[in-house]
């Protein structure tokens, strides 16, 4: 399922102690290739990441992405929530293949779809619920499908969004 809206009250139509795992990549806020959605401080806005540890059941894990110029800002925010961060890794973007699985997708910002699914695999119990409040085109949630986990996604924009439907519904089909 994907939620089209602004997290920040997308959010709050979910119930509390609902979701097993949060896997996301959030914007980086760097204003990459220009893009609005990726200045607008929402990374760092500790009222969304309150929001998310509302709806993680007790002992459960949010996985974030952020950029290496920026992610000490959001660290805080998810800390100022009530929330505690550790363990730091790169990553490398989706190959073209991937990133167009089902549609041509011209968001800039893929991830794999296999580092998705073993991200997804490492926090998420069997027949547990994904949410990525950020979804882009849906690389959380092929990760999470493909490892046979519920998804639950948020995405501003409604093009990004059905972008990730038919990248997530290629996945499915498989
Ligand atoms: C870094 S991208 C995610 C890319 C994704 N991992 C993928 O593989 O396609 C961040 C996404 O967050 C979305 N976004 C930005 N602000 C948002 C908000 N307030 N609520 C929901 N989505 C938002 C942007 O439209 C963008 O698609």
């Amino acid at each position: 399922m994907i939620l089209i809206g602004d997290c920040r009250e997308q959010l709050k139509t979910l119930a509390d102690n609902s979701i097993d795992s949060i896997v996301t990549d959030p914007p980086y806020e760097l204003g990459f290739m220009g893009k609005k959605w990726d200045s607008t401080g929402i990374a760092y806005d500790i009222d969304v990441w309150k929001e998310c540890l509302r709806v993680l059941k007790p002992g459960g894990h949010l996985l974030a992405f952020s950029g290496s110029r920026t992610y000490h800002r959001m660290v805080c925010a998810i800390e100022d929530a009530g929330g505690s961060a550790a363990r730091f890794f790169y990553s490398a973007k989706a190959s073209r293949k991937d990133r167009n699985d089902g549609v041509a997708n011209n968001h800039p910002t893929v991830k794999p779809t296999d580092l998705m699914r073993y991200l997804c695999r490492l926090v998420t119990p069997p027949n547990g619920t994904v949410l990525d409040p950020f979804t882009g085109s849906g690389s959380t949630g092929r990760g999470a499908v493909l490892e046979g986990f519920n998804f639950i996604g948020i995405e501003l924009d409604p093009n990004y969004a059905a972008i990730a439907k038919a990248r997530i519904d290629k996945c499915k089909s498989k």
